[in-house]
């Protein structure tokens, strides 16, 4: 069976966007993949955190996954920094990864700009993320568009290390859910819903109070356009509502468009209201029920496991390939 894998940073909670354009992706690619879903926490060291912060956010971010229905049974679930392999494997790939390439990364122009003091992890954060997509054959990587360029320069790397010293990795693709798949801002609907937004209006997390959410929806940015129709382009607030009503749902765009036939703005964000509502009244519940539960720890212990065999080997191979063994 072909590999799945994904990973998300723990830099802020968890929002509705990672919900709809991860999680709720890998659970409907269960069972047509082998699946790996982490927790991307070295990923996160790359800019400042508070490490008590960060150290909690870790495993809300697994009970979490449990929480949005991802069966433990039937995708490896880990850390990524119980795994030793992954970074030891990152530095075998970083000096078989040119620096023009590294720093070519849309990302590492945009981060370093920002900040003139960003440091030297924040250029090698993308081999980094090749070692974590490479060490175990990923066939097919699902990210959002701006990680687009790293999935590429893993198999770019992973293809030139094949060239050089044999046949090792599999050539990863980049899976990009076009529709439905991006979750934008509520109050600036042109920019993603982002975890480490400031404006917090404008972003839902999995764990908002449902009520605060709700009052989230009735506050969303619209258009003047009076009409409900599932158009990006021209009503962007509209469209962004509709796939957020469709994915948490299940039901499709154009039967909720002619539901509302004819209906205002008002009754269509009432319906969106309820329904990310319930949604998080539900999750939430069983949220709670997993956290109080030593299930987070006998998980990422199967995932550690099974996971450092892989990387272990993988480490193995390709020291050997590289002249660096015993
Ligand atoms: N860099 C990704 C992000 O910021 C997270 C990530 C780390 C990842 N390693 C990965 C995603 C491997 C997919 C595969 O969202």
């Amino acid at each position: 069976m072909k590999r799945v894998l994904t990973g998300l940073k723990p830099t802020g909670d968890l929002t509705l966007g990672n919900y709809i354009g991860s999680i709720k992706l890998m659970k409907d690619l269960e069972g047509k993949y082998e699946s790996y879903l982490f927790v991307a926490d070295l990923h996160a060291l790359t800019v400042p955190n508070d490490p008590v912060l960060l150290h909690e956010r870790i495993k809300k971010f697994i009970g979490m996954y449990i929480a949005c229905g991802i069966d433990p049974t039937k995708h490896v679930i880990y850390l990524q920094s119980e795994n030793a392999y992954i970074p030891a494997i990152s530095w075998l790939l970083e000096c078989s990864t040119y620096y023009g390439e590294a720093s070519r990364m849309i990302q590492f122009k945009e981060k370093s700009k920002q900040n003139a003091n960003f440091t030297v992890g924040l250029l090698t954060y993308p081999v980094l993320m090749a070692s974590d997509i490479l060490y175990c054959d990923a066939d097919l990587v699902p990210v959002g568009i701006d990680q687009k360029q790293h999935v590429e320069l893993a198999r770019d790397i992973a293809d030139r290390f094949n060239k050089r010293f044999g046949e090792v990795f599999t050539l990863p693709d980049v899976y990009i859910n076009e529709h439905g798949a991006k979750i934008y801002d509520l109050q600036d609907p042109t920019k993603k819903m982002s975890k480490t937004e400031e404006n917090p209006k404008g972003v839902i997390s999995l764990f908002d109070d449902p009520e605060v959410a709700k009052s989230k929806i009735m506050k969303a940015t619209t258009d003047s356009l009076a009409t409900i129709k599932y158009d990006p382009e021209n009503q962007p607030g509209i469209s962004n509502l509709l796939t957020i009503a469709s994915s948490l749902s299940n039901e499709d765009i154009d039967s909720i468009v002619n539901k509302f036939e004819g209906k205002g703005y008002g009754d269509f964000k009432k319906y969106v209201a309820e329904i990310v509502g319930n949604f998080l009244t539900d999750i939430q519940s069983k949220y709670n029920d997993i956290i109080n539960s030593n299930k987070v720890d006998e998980i990422l212990d199967n995932g550690k496991e099974i996971t450092t065999k892989l990387a272990k080997d993988k480490y193995e191979k390709l020291s050997k390939m590289m002249g660096v063994y015993r």
